[in-house]
């Protein structure tokens, strides 16, 4: 259930008259040239999230993140007075890339080329015959990238002068964050995928329930019943350019075989002893990353645009604690192995849709009520590509 205090939950008829029924404008899910828009007016100026602090947790500790919808390689970095900052990988020399390395520690980033040395603030500390360039050292630092973080997940912004901070950005969705126990992770596991798909269509797979019955034949029966015949949510909200659900849960669900049932169990008893909610979350944060928390494990799925047709999917199950035990660790694994089950099965219709869609031959495509959150998303990108161009004019 997304988190009432949050958002503001509408039932479907409530929100699709918000919304509204129109026809949807096909050519922003393939067409490059509305892609290169998005590139700029949303994923360039938004809040991006990139990892998690406890992939940083020494000063010195760094990780390399690639952002293809920016051409940008970054380094998360814990300087020495503690704080986690963010730096284009380019030395600032010539512009060669400072590391391939996706992740280690250490004191300083040496560029290979001609050993210019930065220190873990970015600062210039040393680079052989400085004196023969006439520069300053305080003007050869590596490039910054606005980072703040919340609830422990880190976040970017390419924007020089981002017009909101993330805690304004993300509004009393941060409250919710801050609360959950992803914040005190130690640990995840983590598993990623590309897809021959725009990011659009792969993120409007997850925030609609149309499809369950048809698609998740093998892993959605707890979700759907003659009650809920497509296992439709029973209310949509809305938090600035962000969303949420309450997911309907089947009361009778079909029995899960024992040694699946056991791992589960084991899971979520290892979540709930280590203070995972049994609430359920689900934010669906813009533009496009998801937190659910289940009962007894929470998860983050965030998906990153590669081109117009191409995307990848980063899903992480967050633990507090580490795994203690060969049962724990295997019950863990199960529930990444569920998730990913699920993932499978919707990987060829989330791609076919792209190789429909990129034929041209639809004008419009269509959303009904229960797909008002594929809906918003669509609005809310539309409304960044607008102001971006009334911008430039
Ligand atoms: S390009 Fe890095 S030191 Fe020359
Ligand atoms: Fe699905």
């Amino acid at each position: 259930m997304a988190d009432r205090s949050a958002f503001e939950m509408l039932l479907p008829a409530e929100a699709a008259a918000r919304l509204g029924s129109g026809p949807i404008d096909a050519r922003a899910y393939h067409d490059p040239d509305w892609f290169e828009l998005e590139r700029e007016a949303v994923f360039k100026r938004s809040w991006i999230h990139i990892g998690h602090v406890c992939e940083v947790p020494d000063i010195g500790s760094f990780i390399r993140r690639e952002l293809e919808f920016a051409r940008a390689s970054l380094l998360i970095v814990r300087g020495k007075d503690g704080e986690i900052r963010a730096f284009h990988n380019v030395c600032t020399h010539r512009g060669t890339q400072l590391t391939d390395a996706e992740s280690g520690k250490g004191n300083s980033f040496s560029c290979r080329y001609h050993m210019w040395t930065f220190g873990s603030d970015g600062a210039l500390l040393s680079a052989p015959d400085f004196e023969k360039f006439g520069l300053e050292k305080k003007d050869c630092a590596l490039k910054q990238v606005q980072l703040e973080t919340c609830g422990g997940l880190i976040f970017v912004n390419l924007a020089k002068a981002p017009k909101q901070s993330l805690r304004e950005f993300l509004g009393p969705i941060a409250d919710e964050l801050d609360a959950l126990p992803i914040a005190r992770a130690i640990e995840f596991h983590e598993y990623t995928f590309e897809i021959a798909a725009n990011w659009k269509i792969y993120v409007d797979n997850f925030q609609e329930n149309y499809h369950l019955r048809f698609i998740h034949t093998r892993t959605g029966a707890a979700t759907i019943s003659d009650e809920n015949p497509l296992g439709y949510p029973t209310h949509y909200g809305f938090s600035g350019p962000h969303r949420g659900q309450t997911l309907w849960r089947n009361p009778n669900p079909p029995p899960t075989p024992t040694v699946q049932l056991m791992a589960m169990t084991k899971a979520m008893q290892a979540g709930a002893r280590d203070g995972f909610p049994t609430q359920k979350t689900d934010f669906k944060l813009f533009p496009a990353m998801f937190v659910l928390g289940l009962g007894g494990y929470a998860f983050t799925h965030t998906i990153y645009p590669l081109t117009a047709g191409k995307t990848r999917g980063v899903i992480r199950y967050y633990w507090p604690s580490k795994a203690d035990s060969a049962s724990t660790r295997f019950a863990r694994e199960y529930a990444m192995a569920v998730v990913r089950d699920i993932h499978a099965e919707d990987r060829g219709v989330v791609e076919a849709g792209q190789k429909g869609l990129g034929r041209g031959v639809l004008e419009h495509i269509h959303f009904q009520e229960h797909e008002v959150l594929c809906r918003h998303l669509n609005e809310q990108v539309r409304a960044c590509v607008d102001a971006y161009l009334a911008e430039r004019v």
